[in-house]
């Protein structure tokens, strides 16, 4: 096996929604996935994995699993109950002890500050899509390290702002659940601007920080060789990757996607002040990567002209392509195109096949060894990979799935939350142990 480089350090990620519960506790205030969640199926993050009361021992099991960084996410509604003025100090204590906690473990903590629980208060006032929600969150990531920067010294601003933006507004399936493209539109450039506030925010507050934003990346990949579903490979790359990483790392939107949604949605193209925002320099780039996409073109479907496309073989429980040969080439487009810059894998991973042996997930074990082997290749190729983090250390609430789908290396009980490691948990540790010898 390629082996990486010995400085790449290995962990799992969370978020405050999947995990904590403790909805109603200690002031937490009210989010918009507490609204949302249950639609589809009924279940809500109300008691989760009941993180927020077992995150002691969660972080025995860390430890155990030799976890090198953790990345968790901060749920806004807890810190900062109605999303704007009093912040809650019995919310600000709960992420104090567990970042003091991780490092007394040698465990280095990474926090989001927002990873989709927005303050259904902020919601109420028009959400993302009113300009004010990016200086409220300059605010909360201003407290934020205020309050815990002697104890975080690692900071992701978003998670994934093209769902928050175009699956929560466009689409529709995550909350708070609107179709609306123009919204949409508007909402992802308010993240974007929010996210450029809170980088200064922090390097204010702490010149030393090391901060970054994650980005769910993925190669584009053409149903045919046509040249109709080649340009609708382009759009749909312009969608889910260029959009975001254009003006965070080269100062601009990309200009054949501005056309089309001038064209389409009529958009107007956003001032120049806010591209400096945007473009604040980073320290890392964070990715979540899960698969390749598929598309074919279909003119008269949405503003894009497109529809997904059958996955090329194998694919996961959840039809996904398992294709690690895309980490790498998704890593070498980022060098090429934007440059040798610090990476930092912040999601990895693959959901259980349904099986009467739960513990026995032989699936994560080939599909994270072989992502390894393809970052490790990605590494030779010449990427500056610093972190790799596999989504995620629990089972947990898995948005608008609900609790069926499963992605955890530790598998949960939710009668009993009873925790178990499966076989790729203890994998991992010895993985993980194995590079330190
Ligand atoms: C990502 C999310 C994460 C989890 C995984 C499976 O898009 O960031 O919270 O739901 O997918």
């Amino acid at each position: 096996m390629m082996r990486l480089p010995p400085d790449v350090k290995l962990g799992a990620s969370t978020a405050a929604y999947q995990i904590e519960g403790a909805a109603r506790e200690d002031g937490r205030g009210e989010s918009i996935w507490d609204r949302f969640s249950g639609i589809e199926t009924g279940e809500t993050g109300e008691v989760a994995c009941d993180h927020y009361h077992r995150w002691r021992a969660d972080l025995g099991l860390m430890a155990a699993l030799g976890l090198e960084s953790y990345r968790f996410s901060i749920a806004w509604p807890r810190v900062q109950p109605d999303g704007r003025g009093a912040f809650n100090a019995k919310g600000i204590d709960f992420y104090r002890r567990l970042a003091e906690g991780l490092r007394e473990r040698g465990i280095d903590p990474v926090a989001t500050l927002y990873h989709w629980d927005l303050p259904q208060p902020l919601e109420d006032a028009g959400g993302w899509a009113e300009r004010d929600t990016a200086w409220r969150f300059a605010d909360l990531a201003t407290a934020a390290y205020e309050a815990l920067g002697d104890v975080i010294a690692s900071w992701i601003t978003h998670n994934e702002p093209w769902g928050v933006a175009f699956v929560g507004h466009a689409e529709g399936t995550k909350a708070p659940g609107l179709c609306d493209w123009p919204t949409a539109l508007r909402v992802a450039h308010h993240l974007l601007v929010s996210h450029g506030l809170a980088v200064r925010a922090l390097r204010a507050s702490r010149p030393d920080a090391t901060v970054g934003i994650s980005l769910n990346l993925a190669p584009v990949r053409p149903a045919s060789a046509s040249a109709a579903d080649a340009a609708a490979a382009r759009r749909r790359d312009g969608y889910v990757n260029r959009w975001f990483l254009d003006p965070l790392l080269r100062g601009a939107y990309p200009g054949d996607m501005v056309a089309l949604f001038e064209r389409r949605v009529g958009l107007s193209a956003p001032g120049a002040a806010d591209l400096a925002t945007i473009g604040e320099p980073i320290d890392f780039l964070g990715i979540n990567y899960y698969h390749p996409e598929y598309v074919r073109a279909e003119p008269k479907s949405g503003p894009l002209g497109l529809v997904a496309a059958a996955p090329a073989p194998p694919t996961s429980a959840l039809g996904w392509s398992i294709d690690p040969a895309g980490l790498r080439e998704l890593l070498g487009r980022l060098v090429r195109d934007y440059g040798r810059r610090p990476l930092w894998i912040t999601e990895n991973g693959v959901p259980d096949e349904l099986r009467q042996t739960p513990l026995e997930d032989t699936e994560r074990v080939s599909y994270l060894s072989a992502h390894l082997e393809a970052l490790g290749e990605a590494v030779a190729d010449g990427a500056d990979v610093r972190r790799y983090h596999v989504w995620s250390l629990l089972d947990n609430f898995e948005w608008e799935l609900g609790y069926a789908v499963r992605f955890g290396l530790v598998h949960v009980d939710y009668a009993t939350q009873r925790r178990t490691p499966k076989r790729s948990a203890l994998w991992y540790r010895d993985y993980i142990a194995a590079r330190k010898r």
